[in-house]
């Protein structure tokens, strides 16, 4: 088993690129546009890393920019609308501004017929390149600066590349990826076409990461994969992410952990061990579900039964007490009727999550399901969602309601972006918390008693 490594002289290469741009670099701006998953963010931090080392500052003006890069998904089609309505209108701004180079790159590209739409269609674009291309942005930016010629890399394979710059910018908190890609195939998913089979980073990288994070300020680390059950396996190891959870546990400064996703197939005991056993990992768990028929589960190829997840569900709870859990729920997938979708609801209100992730199926081209007959019409599925928040915004009230009196420890992320008056966080369960306090508590813990609740937020002050 090999997993696929850039070399280091290939790193070194790109690293030489960006000092050679930044040596004729005459203070250009550069906007990095971000959609998408976490994964994406933590992508985006990699680009604006290697985009300061080549001399540019960060802006959030359009207007003002020399480079527009929009790091993309291809998760669902209106992901993919918005990217294109946003290019549409990039149109303008460059025919009044011809030396601004725009570049679209992440997933969307990585498809091929989407790579040739954007060629074909967005003549505006400069730059076009797929999630495998990302180590090498240094030199495809050199090009399109250089030649002023349209720039396009994609396709290829996966590998995994250390050693480039990133930007951190989460103050307090930060995204560490684990692993890249997917192999499990769900039959709505076009992931795995986009990001490749899965590639695991080395267990000293991930911690070496971590660690210069904690050096840094750092106090929560979320180990991001898009199924962290399956890290290692790539390398010939079995169940390493237990492992990885311990090192991480004990790095000196991280005082939080989480990690997303984990699929329920192949979700372990030793790794919900790891999860109870270690202080710092915080008791929350994101299970995404998809759906409460088994007719449905199997369709969508997610190899597990709803009795299966049930047991899962009955055992963390069991280990940890008082968990916080959210999932992912699919709904008006091909093949589901209203008595599968009923059965989705089941599961809602019996194993009562603290919030779930809803979408409505949307056919991706390339994968099984988008070739699968519809059963229900969409204005049934749009009735369906509905319904499914409706029951799912009651019990998350009245799981939040429940906080009130609590003394919990919150991480400050600053002031909060609706009500500037007071300071916002978030608490073990990942749950905004707003209070009354002083700037300075910015990137402390903090405890807060809960004093009211709503759906979304929690209010409190401080204890
Ligand atoms: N790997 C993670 C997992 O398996 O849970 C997350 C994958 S994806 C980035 C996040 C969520 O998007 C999925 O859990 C699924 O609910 C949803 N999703 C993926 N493909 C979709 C599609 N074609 N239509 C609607 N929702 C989709
Ligand atoms: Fe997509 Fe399934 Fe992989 Fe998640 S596990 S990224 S839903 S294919
Ligand atoms: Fe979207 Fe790519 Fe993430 S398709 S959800 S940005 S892996």
């Amino acid at each position: 088993m090999r997993t696929p490594t850039i070399d280091k002289s290939e790193i070194q290469a790109q690293r030489a690129v960006m000092e050679l741009i930044k040596s004729s670099n005459p203070g250009r701006k550069a906007l990095v546009e971000t959609y998408g998953c976490q994964q994406n963010v933590n992508d985006s931090q990699r680009l604006m890393g290697m985009l300061t080392e080549m001399g540019y500052t960060l802006t959030d003006d359009r207007e003002e920019a020399d480079l527009i890069l929009m790091n993309t998904c291809a998760v669902r089609d209106n992901a993919e609308q918005r990217v294109f309505g946003n290019l549409g209108a990039l149109k303008h701004l460059k025919a009044r501004k011809p030396e601004l180079i725009i570049g679209v790159c992440g997933c969307m590209p990585q498809q091929e017929l989407v790579a040739e739409k954007i060629r074909a269609k967005y003549r505006h674009v400069d730059l076009i390149f797929g999630t495998h291309a990302l180590y090498r942005f240094p030199s495809l930016l050199a090009e399109a600066l250089e030649h002023r010629s349209r720039v396009l890399d994609i396709g290829g394979e996966g590998a995994i590349a250390e050693g480039l710059p990133v930007l951190y910018e989460g103050g307090a908190k930060a995204f560490v990826s684990v692993m890249y890609g997917c192999n499990n195939f769900c039959s709505y998913c076009i992931v795995p076409y986009v990001r490749g089979r899965e590639r695991s980073r080395l267990a000293d990288d991930v911690v070496a990461e971590v660690r210069e994070l904690a050096g840094r300020g750092v106090k929560e680390v979320m180990l991001l994969g898009q199924n962290v059950n399956s890290y290692g396996n790539d390398r010939g190891e079995t169940d390493a992410f237990a492992g990885l959870l311990r090192r991480v546990g004990e790095i000196d400064g991280i005082e939080r952990i989480r990690f997303m996703s984990s699929h329920p197939k192949d979700i372990s005991e030793s790794l919900l061990e790891a999860m109870a056993e270690c202080p710092k990992v915080c008791r929350q768990l994101h299970l995404p579900l998809q759906s409460g028929s088994d007719k449905v589960l199997k369709d969508m190829n997610r190899r597990y039964t709803a009795e299966r997840y049930r047991e899962i569900v009955r055992r963390v709870r069991e280990l940890m007490p008082g968990l916080s859990l959210t999932t992912d729920i699919i709904v008006g997938f091909p093949t589901e009727e209203r008595a599968d979708f009923e059965e989705t609801l089941k599961m809602l209100r019996d194993i009562r999550f603290d919030s779930i992730f809803s979408f409505i199926f949307s056919p991706r081209e390339g994968t099984p399901a988008a070739k699968m007959e519809s059963a229900a019409a969409d204005g049934e599925k749009s009735a369906w969602f509905q319904e499914m928040l409706d029951v799912q915004n009651e019990i998350s009230a009245e799981i939040n309601s429940r906080c009130v009196g609590e003394i919990q420890e919150i991480l400050v992320e600053g002031e909060s972006k609706h009500e500037p008056d007071m300071l916002s966080g978030r608490n073990y369960a990942n749950k905004i918390v707003n209070f009354r306090g002083d700037g300075s508590l910015k990137d402390k813990l903090v405890k807060v008693k809960i004093t009211k609740a709503q759906t979304w937020i929690l209010y409190g002050e401080q204890a």
